[in-house]
């Protein structure tokens, strides 16, 4: 089923207007299918991605995995992406004191990622990743944050929770996300500590939004149009910097005959006189407060302190949401007295200005403020392509490239057996912390290498957050090591913790160096012993 031109194909849940979709699609990934239920989101979906056969509107509560894999004739398929409703999560919604209390803990969107597992449940994909907002770490005191891992590791993931900072990946935004990334037991190899920006992407250092927005025609409030010429002019002093790349290489500029989407919504004539009381980079309490600049706004002014803010060129604009369908007050120009334009939304999180919203307004706001940005998408997908490129080569026997699959200290350091990991790890396990700092390195690889043989189901980055629930789970019997207590959100086993720390703290410090810490070699030899040759790893992969 595989095309052989593509990295593999996925699969998008909850997919709205397609920003997951279209990054993993410059990742070289082939979509087989998309679902939101939607109307509006499904609409742009399609419009953008004609290719994709099945952009389906369903609700995801109702339509089953097994209905879905009949409509797409297969149940192969290498990744599924997803981004369950963030906003029974989300920390803005808490804030602006609209959704607390009982409402926000019994929103039932916070279950949808339950149907997000199920999908992995039907199809093991080799891979799957999954988007949230960082609240999702602290709702009802992490419980969601430790079920999305621990029901994914049930599932037979390897699953690593990850904070993904847009900026840092070429978009001009101050966007923080939650991703989750669970990947298939008998798939080996683990994510590189960070995800790297796409290879398309400008940073130098970073995109500012004036770099993303200056080029385009200058607008009143209630001024443009669904459907414009570009000001060539206005782009051709938009010079220097990244603003060349950005616009060219992200936003393909030269793809899009005519500009779409830059439509600025009205604003009330009280509105309208604010905003020209804030400066550039400014919120209407900084107005307030350095220069006793005085608003018309009815709103309480200590609560409401950033309601109006004017983005700043220079810098990374405020996060894009889909409140935005709602008002723009956080939203305005940098320069021009109106609140960004669903065009300049759209650019602030890289969707390409050849990508169409034949949507209302509203609509526009809101499905592109709920995307992932496409360049954050695709970054991962670059990551995933990466990873799964090692783990067929490793398959096909060709790994020394990708992975130093046969370093020849390491390989004197694999254990051979359980019963040789278990005394290794029996070397170390008991230590104190102090005693863990002092041990020589070899040894302490040596422990590091077993524990990754024995528990191929962890990833090195869940020894850093483990919540603090631990459940009794199957142990390996060892007659001094008590392994049968794990933490319920790492799936670490509780008496390995210092071990983990003690690792962490020598990876941070490059005294053991990426590949060590990410030692495949071990993770790949303690799956091959704890499965049965009717499950070989090998064949497992080369079937797929
Ligand atoms: C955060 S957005 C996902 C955005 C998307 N990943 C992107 O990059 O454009 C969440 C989406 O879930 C959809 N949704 C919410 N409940 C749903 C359900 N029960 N079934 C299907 N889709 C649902 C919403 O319509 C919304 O488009």
């Amino acid at each position: 089923m595989k095309a052989s031109a593509t990295k593999g194909t996925f699969i998008d849940l909850f997919c709205g207007c397609g920003g997951f979709s279209l990054g993993m699609k410059n990742a070289e990934f082939e979509c087989l299918a998309a679902l939101d239920f939607n109307h509006e989101a499904i609409k742009v979906f399609k419009a953008n991605f004609p290719e994709v056969t099945h952009a389906l509107e369903k609700d995801l509560t109702q339509f089953t995995p097994s209905e879905l894999e009949k409509l797409i004739g297969t149940r192969e398929v290498d990744v599924i992406v997803g981004g369950p409703p963030c906003q029974g999560f989300s920390r803005a919604r808490q804030r602006d004191g609209a959704n607390h209390g009982p409402r926000m803990i019994e929103d039932p969107r916070r279950q949808l990622f339950q149907r997000f597992l199920a999908f992995i449940e039907h199809f093991k994909p080799k891979v799957f990743v999954m988007e949230n907002v960082l609240g999702i770490r602290s709702a009802s005191g992490g419980e969601y944050f430790t079920r999305v891992q621990a029901e994914g590791r049930k599932l037979g993931y390897r699953v690593v929770a990850r904070e993904e900072h847009a900026a840092k990946l070429g978009v001009p935004q101050n966007r923080k996300r939650q991703l989750f990334i669970g990947i298939r037991l008998d798939v080996p190899g683990y994510l590189a500590n960070e995800l790297k920006p796409a290879k398309r992407a400008v940073l130098r250092p970073t995109v500012t939004l004036g770099e993303a927005i200056m080029d385009l025609p200058v607008l009143a409030a209630a001024d443009g149009a669904q459907e414009m010429d570009y000001d060539l002019s206005q782009r051709a002093q938009h010079t220097g910097g990244n603003n060349h790349h950005f616009i060219h290489r992200i936003l393909e500029v030269s793809r899009a005959n005519k500009l779409t989407a830059h439509d600025s919504r009205p604003h009330s004539a009280r509105d309208l006189r604010d905003f020209a009381k804030i400066r550039e980079g400014e919120n209407c309490k900084h107005a307030m407060l350095k220069r006793g600049a005085e608003f018309e706004f009815p709103y309480n002014k200590e609560t409401f302190k950033d309601r109006y803010t004017r983005q700043h060129r220079d810098r990374q604009c405020s996060t894009i949401v889909a409140h935005m369908s709602k008002d723009g007050l956080m939203f305005i120009h940098p320069t021009q007295n109106r609140s960004l334009t669903p065009r300049e939304a759209a650019r602030v999180q890289t969707f390409p200005d050849w990508f169409q919203f034949p949507i209302a307004r509203t609509h526009q706001f809101r499905v592109i403020g709920n995307a992932v940005p496409p360049l954050v998408a695709e970054a991962v997908g670059e990551a995933v392509a990466q990873l799964l490129e090692s783990a067929a080569s490793i398959a096909h026997g060709s790994s020394a490239k990708v992975i130093p699959f046969k370093s020849a200290t390491r390989s004197s350091s694999i254990p051979s057996s359980q019963e040789e990991a278990l005394a290794w790890l029996a070397t170390i396990a008991l230590l104190t912390r102090q005693q863990l700092r002092k041990t020589d390195a070899t040894i302490f690889l040596r422990g590091w290498y077993a524990l990754l043989y024995l528990y191929p189901d962890l990833h090195p980055e869940n020894a850093t957050d483990h919540g603090e629930t631990k459940e009794n789970s199957a142990a390996h019997p060892h007659h001094q090591l008590d392994l049968s207590q794990r933490y319920i959100r790492s799936g670490w086993p509780v008496m390995l913790e210092l071990l983990g720390r003690e690792a962490w703290h020598r990876y941070d410090a490059s005294l053991i160096s990426d590949d060590d810490f990410y030692c495949v070699e071990a993770q790949l030899a303690g799956f091959a012993a704890s499965h049965s040759s009717k499950h070989n790893l090998l064949r497992v992969l080369l079937a797929s």
